[in-house]
């Protein structure tokens, strides 16, 4: 049965992050109490960085990143890693430089395979999680046509990691940080729907007012290829953390929680 996720407002991108910063940090330490590990799902762009800092502070207050692994969602096709776009070095910046995880416990899609070796590279990918114990929380932005990491308008619910091409409005958002449309790679290699629909867990943020009418199909009963994020109506454990002005369009008939 398909279930509308749950919606968290927040009154800034600040406390929406600090709020899920607080999560994954009890997940974190209570799996190592345990001699577990944790798994997470690791998003880019603007959305995230609030959040990555928020973890940071988490680190230097004792926080141990030891027992955690993370899978990126995607990354650019072409693009070496110390490319300043690659998400390689976004992670890297915002996050991995600052924290005590393990190098070997990274795993981000690899923009510099040649397209002969692709195919395997997103079944090691896929498998890895797997090897891992699956993902135990997601972190996924949006986009402003509804795409969960770059699984694009058309994209189908039951697609694993793969390589994609970039929807228009995809590049054009991209555009400015590419120094023009023309720069910004044609394709990705991204989790697919289905990959993420396996996380246990699943928290979604968007901030600011350009996400406000997507917020607001993602919430409606519908879903639709055209709107990716429509897919997580068929996962039952699915928060959005959205502040003021994202949340702003929002009509779901139930409440936030
Ligand atoms: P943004 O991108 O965080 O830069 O708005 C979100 C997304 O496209 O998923």
């Amino acid at each position: 049965m398909p279930k509308i996720p749950s919606y968290h407002l927040f009154p800034t991108a600040e406390t929406a992050s600090k709020t899920l910063a607080a999560e994954i940090g009890e997940l974190v330490s209570s799996r190592a109490a345990a001699g577990q590990s944790a798994v997470l799902g690791l998003a880019t762009g603007s959305t995230p960085i609030p959040l990555y800092e928020e973890l940071v502070c988490l680190h230097r207050k004792g926080l141990s990143f030891a027992n955690v692994t993370t899978f990126n969602l995607d990354e650019y096709l072409g693009l070496e890693r110390k490319h300043k776009e690659s998400y390689w070095h976004f992670m890297h910046t915002h996050l991995f430089d600052h924290i005590n995880i393990p190098p070997g416990n990274i795993y981000i899609p690899d923009g510099t395979i040649a397209d002969e070796n692709l195919q395997g590279h997103c079944l090691d990918f896929e498998n890895a999680i797997v090897r891992a114990g699956g993902i135990d929380l997601q972190v996924l932005g949006i986009g402003r046509n509804g795409h969960i990491g770059f699984n694009e308008p058309g994209a189908s619910p039951e697609v694993r990691t793969h390589v994609t091409s970039l929807n228009k409005v995809t590049i054009a958002d991209a555009a400015e940080s590419f120094d023009g449309p023309q720069n910004v790679p044609a394709r990705a290699i991204t989790m697919g729907v289905g990959t993420i629909l396996d996380a246990r867990r699943v928290v979604l943020l968007a901030f600011g007012g350009s996400k406000a009418g997507i917020v607001n199909r993602a919430l409606t009963p519908g879903i639709t290829s055209e709107v990716p994020a429509t897919y997580l109506q068929l996962h039952d454990n699915v928060s959005f953390f959205v502040d003021t002005d994202a949340g702003a369009a929002i009509e779901a008939s139930s409440p936030p929680e």
